[in-house]
């Protein structure tokens, strides 16, 4: 079988922005019509939340459901959320589950966020988006101090299979996917040992498509 075509066009960050931006107030409507599950899989594997005083780096927070979830839990943990798109942010205020919240493209370096401040990372239903995946990666391990935990989904893509193709689009963006090996491959190269891979639907598009995600739990080294 011939391989499908891996074309990928750069993603604008003002789309993305405009685009979330327009959905920031049915969020919440959108994730359960669309069976979203990087929140449900995040609570069920990280056992780590409970630690007194925790610093939490939620990358691309979206209107804050998970801080709010893990400040219900530990009221303790220090978060920190960022999103690209301004009116997540401002829902995202309004959960006052953060300490500190930031717009900001996760294709920049996060300068607000020194290194080695970070004990846990997620990056739920977003590193589709971003343009140099390797990058960002790069960019969140220097966040984290060494055995720092990072819980992430990526879009996933099998050359074998046409349900996983590389790249899919949502109106005027792309959404990139990765191989298994691919996502393991990234990860040796930016300071990550992964712990736990496992592929499972991330959501259900407005098309019926059931999303292929890998489900990532890594390591800073
Ligand atoms: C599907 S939502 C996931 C939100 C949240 N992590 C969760 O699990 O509920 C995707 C979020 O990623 C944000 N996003 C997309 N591209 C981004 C980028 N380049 N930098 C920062 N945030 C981005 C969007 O604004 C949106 O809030």
């Amino acid at each position: 079988m011939s391989k499908p075509p891996r074309i990928r066009v750069p993603n604008l960050p003002e789309a993305l922005s405009a685009s979330y931006d327009r959905v920031a107030e049915n969020y919440n409507e959108m994730i359960v019509k669309s069976k979203y599950g990087g929140p449900t899989w995040f609570f069920e594997t990280c056992q780590s939340i409970a630690k007194p005083e925790i610093r939490v780096l939620d990358l691309a927070c979206a209107c804050g459901n998970v801080g709010q979830e893990i400040h219900r839990r530990n009221p303790s943990a220090n978060l920190i959320g960022l999103d690209i798109a301004p009116k997540m942010i401002d829902q995202a205020r309004k959960t006052n589950a953060y300490a500190k919240l930031l717009v900001h493209d996760l294709n920049m370096p996060i300068a607000a966020v020194p290194a080695q401040t970070i004990d846990l990372a997620l990056a739920l239903g977003c590193l589709e988006f971003v343009n140099d995946l390797e990058m960002t990666l790069k960019e969140i391990r220097r966040t984290l101090v060494a055995g720092g935990e990072f819980y992430l989904t990526l879009q996933c893509h099998n050359p074998e299979d046409l349900n996983k193709p590389a790249v899919t689009s949502s109106g005027p963006f792309q959404h990139y996917a990765y191989t298994a090996n691919e996502a393991r491959d990234l990860f040796s190269k930016t300071g990550f040992d992964v712990k736990t891979l496992k592929e499972n639907t991330g959501y259900v598009a407005s098309t019926g498509f059931a999303t292929p995600y890998l489900f990532i739990e890594a390591v800073a080294l």
